[in-house]
This record gives structure tokens, C-alpha cells and sequence, in this order.
């Protein structure tokens, strides 16, 4: 399943994002922006490939629930190893339930072979893969036609709109009407449009302790969706 967080500067997409990350029990972060900084004997963070692959393995292992991955050089480059482990790990744990999180899409090539067999080729109910983006033309065409979930901030630009408009114009006039922290909750495969006007209710901190019952946790995206 593919998730898509997209909006302005600092409205809450890596925030939604990581809220929806945090439902699930395995996770993977690649976070070039060091926008995360969780803390708690089930996180690792590391800024090195080879560290942030043990780390990657040790969550399969269930020694770790969360790797967070904060490469120190080319963003591009280290998309391309990391989604190259990730390719790995979905192929020897086909059927365990994994979350990715991709924090800021223009950042990295999301058309690299290994990424696109993940979002094409592994099973979409294990699989779930969180992007975010402030324009829908950071995510190229190959994500966004087979993205399952939109959630869109306010926007006016007209570039945006006619991308998010190919998939639903009902979405596409709603999110012109957002106010604040607001978003349009768009499910591809349902073709169900809903406006979250509740921002405490999926607000989570970025900076935290990661608990391994994750009793913070207040539920998936739709129960918060009125
Ligand atoms: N639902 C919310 N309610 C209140 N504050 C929030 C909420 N979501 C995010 N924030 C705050 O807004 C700021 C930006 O959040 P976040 O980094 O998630 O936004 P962003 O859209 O990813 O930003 P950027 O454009 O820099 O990537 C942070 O200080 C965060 O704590
Ligand atoms: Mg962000």
C-alpha cells in the first residue's frame, strides 16, 4: 500500500506520515533532513549504510521495532543502497508486515529499480510505504498513478491541483477550501474522499521516546477522519 503526504512547508506532512508509520510494528525511516529524533531501547538511528543495514536486519530480527536511517552524504546515493536492503529484506520475510517511511520525495530518485519493484512487486497488505512531498511532481508519475492514499494539505498552486485532479476533482476543489492544518483524505481504491479537520488528533511529536507497546499510538488515519 502506498501512502502520500503532500503539502507546504511545515504544515504536517512528515508528522501525519510518521503518526500512520508508528501503527505498525516493523519499521524502516529514511529521513534525510535528521527530522526525526526518536529515543527508546526499540529505535536505532544511524547516519552509516552499513550500520543502518544491521539495524535494518536487527528490526526483522525483532530485536529493534524501528530503523532510522539519516544518511551524512548523497541522499541520492544512499536512497539507492537502502532501498536495495529494503528489496532484500521484502523478498526473505514475504510475509511480515513492514512500514517505510520516505521523508521529503525530491530529495531522491523514487523511479530506482529497487525502490520500484518494492511499491510494484510486494504484496500491497504487508508492504505499506509512506511518502512525503510538497509537490505532487516531486513523486513521479510510476508512484503516483499506483499510490493507494492521497492526503493533501491546502494548496492554490494550479500545477498541483491538475495532478491531484487526475486522480479525483472532488479532491482537487476540496483542498483549495482547507484551512490550517487541514487535509483531504483521498482512498484510490475506495474512491472515498474525507476532510480531517482535527489536526490534535493524529499529531504525534517528531522528537520522542519510542515505547515498545507503543501505547501512544491513538489509532489509524480513518478513525481521525470527520
Ligand atoms: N497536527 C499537528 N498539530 C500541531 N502541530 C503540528 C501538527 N503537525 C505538525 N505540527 C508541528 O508543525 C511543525 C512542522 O511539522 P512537520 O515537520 O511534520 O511538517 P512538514 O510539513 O513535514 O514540514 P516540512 O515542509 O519542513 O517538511 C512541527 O513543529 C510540528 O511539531
Ligand atoms: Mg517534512
Amino acid at each position: 500500500m502506498i501512502y502520500l503526504c503532500i503539502g507546504r512547508r511545515e504544515l504536517g506532512k512528515t508528522t501525519l506520515a510518521y503518526r500512520m508509520l508508528r501503527e505498525l510494528m516493523r519499521r524502516f525511516v529514511l529521513d534525510a533532513r535528521h527530522m526525526i529524533h526518536q529515543h527508546g531501547a526499540h529505535v536505532e538511528t544511524t547516519e552509516d549504510a552499513n550500520e543502518s543495514e544491521e539495524s535494518m536486519f536487527a528490526v526483522m530480527g525483532g530485536e529493534l521495532e524501528e530503523s532510522i536511517y539519516q544518511p551524512s552524504r548523497s541522499p541520492k546515493r544512499s536512497f539507492t543502497e537502502w532501498c536495495a536492503v529494503l528489496r532484500t529484506i521484502v523478498l526473505d520475510y514475504p510475509d511480515r508486515e513492514i512500514g517505510v517511511l520516505v521523508d521529503e520525495a525530491s530529495f531522491y530518485d523514487l523511479d530506482d529499480e529497487s525502490f520500484q519493484w518494492i511499491a510494484k512487486c510486494a504484496p500491497r497488505s504487508k508492504v505499506h510505504i509512506f511518502i512525503t512531498a510538497h509537490q505532487p511532481k516531486d513523486i513521479p508519475t510510476s508512484i503516483r498513478s499506483i499510490a493507494d492514499h492521497w492526503f493533501i494539505f491546502y494548496t492554490t498552486q494550479q500545477t498541483d491541483l491538475d495532478r491531484i485532479e487526475e486522480k479525483s476533482p472532488d479532491a482537487a476543489d476540496l483542498v483549495r477550501t482547507l484551512q490550517g492544518r487541514d487535509y483531504v483524505h483521498w482512498d484510490d481504491a475506495r474512491a472515498r474522499l474525507s476532510v480531517n479537520r482535527y489536526p490534535s488528533n493524529w499529531f504525534i511529536p517528531l522528537e520522542g521516546v519510542t515505547h515498545a507497546d507503543r501505547s501512544d499510538s491513538t489509532g489509524t488515519p480513518a478513525d481521525t477522519t470527520g
